[in-house]
C-alpha cells in the first residue's frame, strides 16, 4: 500500500509538468503493481485491487486537466526582436515572401513624378538640421513667438529635427542662385520626413512627411503658383477640383495664403465641403535676401503641405497614426 502511494506521488508530479502526460502511463512501476496482485495472498486481492483502481482513476483525472491545460495555452511565443507580431493571427498576415513599397513610399513618388513632369526638380530634405535652417534664413527673428508654433524637437546641443521641409528653402535657394542668370528660374520640389513634438491623435502624428516647392524667377507670380498647385491637385487625384485661397500668416511669405480644395463627390465629398491641403505665398524679401538673391530682379512663391494628408484622402484612410503602425494589415491594402 505503501508502494501505491509513492508511484502516486511521483507519477502525479510528473503529469503536471508533462507534455504528453498519457505516456506517463506507460512506466514498468505501474505494471509492477498488476503483476505484484498474484503474489498476495486471496484476502488481500480485493483491497489491493481497488486501491489500484483508485490510483488509475486519480492519474486519469489528473492527465485529463494536463491536456487541457496544454491544449487552452497552446503557448505563444514572442520574438521581440522580430519586426513583425509573430503571435499575429490569422496567420495569413505574417509576412512570406517578397514585402511591398510603403504606401508613402509609392505616393511620394507619385507626387514627385508630377512635380518633376512639370519641370520641377527632386530633392530629399533633411532629418536633422539647425537653427539657421528652421528659423533664422526663414525670416523667424529671435524670440518670435511663430518659433513656438512648430513645437520643434531640439538636442542639447543645438541640432533641430526638422518641424517642416521649408528648412530645405534657403539650400534651394542658394543651389539655384548660381544657375539663375543662366536659366532664368528655380524650381524645385523637396519631400521628406518631418518631426513635432505633438500630442497624437487620429490627424497629428510626431514623425509625417511634407512636400515643399520653390520657384523664383525674374516674373514669378501668385497666378503662376496656383495654377501650378491646381494642376497638381488635379493630377494627383485625376480630377477637375475647385480651389480656394485665404490668408494666412507664415514669416517666409507675404503674402501668405491657406489652399484648400473641395472634397471630391467621388471621395464621399458634399458640396462647400473644404480640406485645407497646404500654406503657401510669394517668397518674403528676406527669404531671398538670407540666400543672396537679389528681391528686386527676383520673385518666388513657395508651398509646403502634408503628404500624409494627400493620401488619406485619396484613400479614405481615417487615422493618420496607421501609417507608422506597422500593422500589415493595414499595408497589405495598399499592395
Ligand atoms: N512650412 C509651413 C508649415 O509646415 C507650410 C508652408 C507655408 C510652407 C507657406 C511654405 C509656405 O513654403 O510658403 O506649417
Amino acid at each position: 500500500m505503501q508502494n501505491i502511494d509513492e508511484i502516486k506521488k511521483q507519477l502525479l508530479s510528473q503529469i503536471i509538468i508533462s507534455d504528453n502526460p498519457r505516456e506517463v502511463l506507460k512506466v514498468p512501476e505501474l505494471k509492477q503493481l498488476y503483476i505484484v496482485i498474484k503474489t498476495l495472498p486471496e484476502t488481500d486481492r480485493g483491497s489491493y485491487g481497488k486501491s489500484i483502481n483508485e490510483l488509475k482513476m486519480v492519474l486519469e483525472s489528473a492527465i485529463k486537466s494536463r491536456e487541457a491545460e496544454l491544449e487552452d495555452s497552446s503557448v505563444e511565443y514572442i520574438d521581440v526582436t522580430a519586426p513583425w507580431d509573430v503571435n499575429s493571427k490569422p496567420i495569413e498576415l505574417l509576412p512570406t515572401g517578397m514585402g511591398s513599397q510603403h504606401p508613402l513610399t509609392r505616393e511620394i513618388e507619385n507626387v514627385i513624378d508630377i512635380f518633376t513632369r512639370m519641370g520641377f526638380e527632386a530633392t530629399e530634405s533633411r532629418q536633422i538640421d539647425d537653427d539657421h535652417h528652421m528659423f533664422e534664413t526663414l525670416n523667424f527673428p529671435k524670440n518670435h513667438p511663430a518659433r513656438d508654433g512648430y513645437d520643434t524637437f531640439i538636442t542639447d546641443d543645438g541640432y533641430i529635427s526638422p518641424a517642416h521641409t521649408s528648412t530645405m528653402q534657403n539650400r534651394i535657394l542658394i543651389d539655384g542662385k548660381g544657375k539663375l542668370e543662366d536659366k532664368g528660374q528655380i524650381g524645385v520640389v523637396a519631400y521628406g520626413r518631418c518631426f513635432r513634438n505633438e500630442d497624437i491623435d487620429a490627424t497629428h502624428e510626431h514623425t509625417f512627411y511634407q512636400y515643399e516647392g520653390v520657384f523664383v524667377s525674374e516674373s514669378a507670380t501668385l497666378g503662376q503658383m496656383l495654377g501650378t498647385l491646381r494642376s497638381f491637385f488635379e493630377a494627383y487625384y485625376g480630377q477637375k477640383l475647385k480651389i480656394r485661397t485665404q490668408p494666412s500668416y507664415f514669416p517666409f511669405v507675404e503674402p501668405g495664403l491657406e489652399f484648400a480644395i473641395e472634397k471630391p463627390s467621388e471621395l464621399d465629398g458634399k458640396p462647400g465641403e473644404w480640406l485645407e491641403m497646404l500654406g503657401c505665398g510669394m517668397i518674403h524679401p528676406n527669404v531671398l535676401l538670407a540666400a543672396g538673391i537679389d528681391p528686386k530682379k527676383y520673385r518666388g512663391f513657395a508651398w509646403g503641405g502634408g503628404i500624409e494628408r494627400l493620401v488619406m484622402l485619396k484613400y479614405g484612410i481615417e487615422d493618420i497614426r496607421h501609417f507608422e503602425s506597422g500593422k500589415l494589415q493595414f499595408l497589405r491594402k495598399f499592395v
